[in-house]
């Protein structure tokens, strides 16, 4: 027997079809409702499903996270995030010849053309590395415009390919130029993370110095952002590929989404909190400004629009986190900060009661300050993570019929009055 809802309205009722989900939360389709001339009203989209979707489930009270139906945890312990990247574009894990050719495709596409590498000269040195890259991103819709055609899933998955090879280059691209040392090149001998790493912190030419432990903790943190569901920057690429854009804009538009930091940025601010903070003995006081309701100061890092017990890439990330710190020690102050606030926060009414756990962005923020990762990088490394994410969710639209996404609203502006002439005001 098929669910309904029924709407009375005025007298007149209409019968709203529910439509099951897989796992978790069904839906009503409020379609019809259009023709009853009334809208739906959710700012925010806390109870409102925008699309249907095979890719990535969560389900926040029980903190459960699965990419293609394979749990967080696992695939955390057990692969890696060019496979991640190969499972969530394709649904199905890689046979060994699959991800041989997936990981030889991104070897290829990782280079960035030389004179498009002139891009990065436009910024001053002293430029956030977030708006570099998204500028960058953008950019390659001009190389890449008249070629790509949306409508044909092979150039589709050229296009998300080549996004997921080159993000590392221009990502470490944006942090040289900040650093005004020169760009090292992509080199195909090392792994995913370790060649990220060492056009970061490496020099050309010369054999990568980088530690297999904080490679691994980077290529874990990649793999826990790679996907999300329908967070605020991957509905912004949805909602502007949408209009049929190039992908690479509809992509820098996501971009530029997750920089906020209540979403992406929240890494970031999370070390410029502990800054701020300081010392262990400052942290009662700046709890009690997080709980004062007329400061506007939240504790970044913690609580989760969907998460209301714990986001289980936290638990994981944790435990990246305490491999770092026992590899490399944890006298940095900033760290003994975070302990002591993650420890009242978990014990204290205000966050219990309201479900403010630390999230992701909490442990990341701390293990990339543990691994030397300069803070204005951290958002550019959640972008380089959530790329495959962004990309799969474009090509699954753009896979199936899709409309133009165009919201209504609830108007409460003045009724309808006549212009009044300049000498009459
Ligand atoms: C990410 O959506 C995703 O999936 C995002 C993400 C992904 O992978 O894409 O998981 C990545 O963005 C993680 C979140 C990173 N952001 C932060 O850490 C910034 C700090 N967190 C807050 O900004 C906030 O918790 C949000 C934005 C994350 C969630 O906000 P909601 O769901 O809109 O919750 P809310 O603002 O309605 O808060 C509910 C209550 C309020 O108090 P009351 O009005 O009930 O008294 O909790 C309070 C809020 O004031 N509250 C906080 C708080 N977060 C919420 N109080 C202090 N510190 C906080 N961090």
């Amino acid at each position: 027997m098929k669910q309904k809802v029924t709407i009375t309205i005025d007298g007149n009722s209409t019968d709203l079809p529910v439509l099951e989900a897989t796992e978790g939360t069904n839906v009503v389709d409020v379609r019809g409702l259009i023709k009853e001339g009334v809208f739906t009203y959710d700012p925010g989209f806390l109870s409102t499903a925008s699309c249907d979707s095979t890719v990535t489930y969560i389900d926040g009270d029980a903190g459960i996270l699965t990419y293609r139906g394979y749990p967080i945890d696992q695939l955390a312990q057990q692969s890696n995030h060019l496979e991640v990247c190969y499972l969530l574009l394709n649904g199905e894990l890689p046979s060994p010849e699959q991800l041989q050719s997936f990981e030889a495709s991104i070897k290829e596409k990782q280079y960035v053309d030389k004179t498009f590498q002139n891009i990065f000269s436009g910024f001053t040195q002293g430029a956030h590395p977030m708006a570099m890259v998204g500028s960058a991103i953008s950019g390659l819709a001009a190389l890449y415009h008249e070629e790509t055609d949306i409508t044909n899933s092979d150039d589709r998955m050229t296009t998300a390919h080549r996004l997921i090879a080159m993000i590392p280059t221009l990502a470490a691209m944006a942090y040289k130029h900040g650093k005004g040392e020169s760009f090292v090149e992509p080199d195909p001998s090392l792994g995913y993370a370790e060649n990220f790493l060492n056009m970061c912190f490496g020099e050309t030419g010369k054999p990568s110095t980088v530690s297999p432990t904080i490679a691994a903790a980077m290529d874990r943190i990649f793999l826990l952002h790679a996907d999300h569901e329908q967070n605020a920057s991957t509905s912004t690429v949805r909602m502007a590929g949408s209009t049929d854009c190039n992908p690479y804009a509809a992509i820098s538009a996501g971009v530029s989404a997750l920089w906020g930091p209540a979403h992406g940025g929240a890494n970031e601010a999370v070390l410029l909190m502990l800054n701020e903070i300081g010392d262990e003995s400052r942290v009662e006081e700046y709890v009690a400004k997080a709980k004062d309701k007329d400061d506007p100061f939240k504790l970044m890092g913690f609580g989760h629009r969907v998460y209301k017990n714990f986001d289980p890439r936290a638990t994981v990330m944790q435990e990246s986190c305490e491999a770092v710190f026992n590899e490399l020690g944890t006298n940095d102050p900033l760290l003994k900060v975070a302990r002591q606030l993650e420890k009242i926060a978990r014990e204290d009414d205000y966050f219990v009661e309201r479900k403010l756990y630390p999230n992701i962005d909490f442990y990341s923020g701390i293990t990339l300050k543990a691994v030397g990762i300069p803070t204005e990088l951290f958002t550019v490394i959640f972008t380089l993570g959530r790329m495959p994410g962004w990309i799969t969710h474009w090509n699954e639209m753009l896979s199936a019929p899709y409309k133009i996404a165009r919201p209504r609203q609830l108007y409460l502006g003045e009724k309808k009055r006549d212009y009044i002439k300049m000498s009459a005001r």
